[in-house]
């Protein structure tokens, strides 16, 4: 069984960020989007794997190298435009070939314990199987209608209308009918090759489409608040570890769901977790409350944070108030203005939002 995660298209939401990191490479509780779905792919058992890669490529490649990190085999696959996701599939083929695989987006993160699935779809006879999940707004996905006996009635990308609560997560399993399907549907009307389509005329033609529903947690991580709510519940399963490089001075308190890297240092600090503390990161006469990801080399002193996630090489000092709900891309300052005039100084890219008190 073969993997394909689909890493290209635009993170327009997610900006300023993304105007200098691709999306899927926004990290959660420290990891990136897109190296959690390579990790959750070997642990089901594939090792080789497909990237299609668009606009931001290049950085994909830098990150992720040629997968021997991960003991896995990376292919990437060009997309000259954000097509739509079976335009994606349709131009794996070379790389899929007559394999069995399985699809990921790579901006969603899931509740581990979806490799089981990927296993049994690989040694069972369905020519594909789907991952649904209740969502509160179904408007923004692809929507499957169930029968009663839980078959396949019909499924809608992104329906105008309530048809249903069922949403498509972004994990797909086919084999390699999918691509006479692809070949075989029309753009929509956002001119995107749409998976959802390509399903659906897989279930016309009476080929075996099984729908899992998931009951655990997914998100897809498309805007900031995404990015928190994922940072939170993937901290929430993370089994803490203290490296044995990291160092607690005597005056600091630190929970027990809390993760330091190698060479992270708290000194007069308070740590609650669940959070985790990067390599080389400096916490100094800070708290740093629940749910929060403080990458590699960040310095946090004399400040408070809580529920955010910072990424690497940023400090944050001096503050008279606690950051909350907040990220903070890389080689930030977030520091209290001490020349006169005393005002907010204000250096922000593009796009950006900031939340003054
Ligand atoms: O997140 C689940 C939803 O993902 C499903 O419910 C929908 O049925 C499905 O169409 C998809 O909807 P989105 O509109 O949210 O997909 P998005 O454009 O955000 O793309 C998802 C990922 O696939 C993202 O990592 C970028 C990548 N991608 C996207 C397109 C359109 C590609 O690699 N190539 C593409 O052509």
């Amino acid at each position: 069984m073969k993997g394909l995660i689909l890493s290209g298209g635009k993170g327009t939401r997610l900006r300023p960020l993304t105007f200098t990191t691709a999306k899927q490479l926004i990290p959660v509780a420290n990891t990136p989007v897109l190296v959690r779905v390579i990790q959750m792919m070997k642990d089901a058992g594939i090792i080789d794997i497909g990237i299609v890669i668009g606009d931001t490529g290049e950085e994909v490649k830098a990150a992720i190298g040629d997968g021997s990190r991960w003991d896995a085999r990376i292919t990437y696959i060009p997309q000259d435009a954000p097509l739509g996701l079976a335009h994606a599939v349709k131009i794996s083929q070379p790389f899929i070939g007559d394999d069995r695989f399985v699809m990921v987006l790579g901006d969603n993160v899931i509740q581990g314990g979806i490799q089981s699935l990927i296993r049994q779809f690989d040694e069972g006879s369905y020519n594909s199987q789907i991952v649904l999940t209740q969502v509160k707004e179904p408007q923004h996905y692809g929507v499957a209608v169930l029968r009663g006996d839980g078959s396949i009635e019909r499924l809608v990308e992104k329906p105008r209308q309530y048809l249903s609560n069922l949403a498509l997560v972004g994990i797909y399993m086919f084999d390699s009918n999918v691509f006479t399907a692809v070949n075989s549907i029309k753009p929509s009307w956002r001119n995107e090759l749409e998976i959802t389509d390509a399903i659906q005329w897989l279930v016309t033609h009476h080929y075996a489409v099984f729908p899992y529903v998931h009951t655990g947690w997914w998100v897809d991580t498309g805007k900031a608040t995404d990015m928190l709510e994922a940072n939170s519940l993937v901290l929430e399963e993370l089994r803490p570890s203290i490296a044995d490089t990291a160092m607690i001075d005597e005056h600091s308190t630190v929970d027990s769901r809390v993760t330091l890297s190698a060479g992270a240092q708290i000194i007069n600090s308070v740590v609650r977790g669940p959070t985790i503390i990067g390599e080389n990161a400096r916490i100094v006469n800070s708290y740093i409350g629940p749910f929060t990801s403080i990458d590699s080399d960040c310095v946090v002193e004399n400040a408070e944070i809580e529920r955010s996630i910072v990424l690497g090489h940023s400090r944050i000092a001096d503050l008279p108030a606690r950051i909350q709900d907040s990220l903070i891309g890389r080689r930030t300052n977030v520091t209290r203005s001490t020349t006169r005039p005393i005002a907010y100084k204000l250096t922000l890219g593009d796009y950006s939002n900031v939340g003054l008190l």
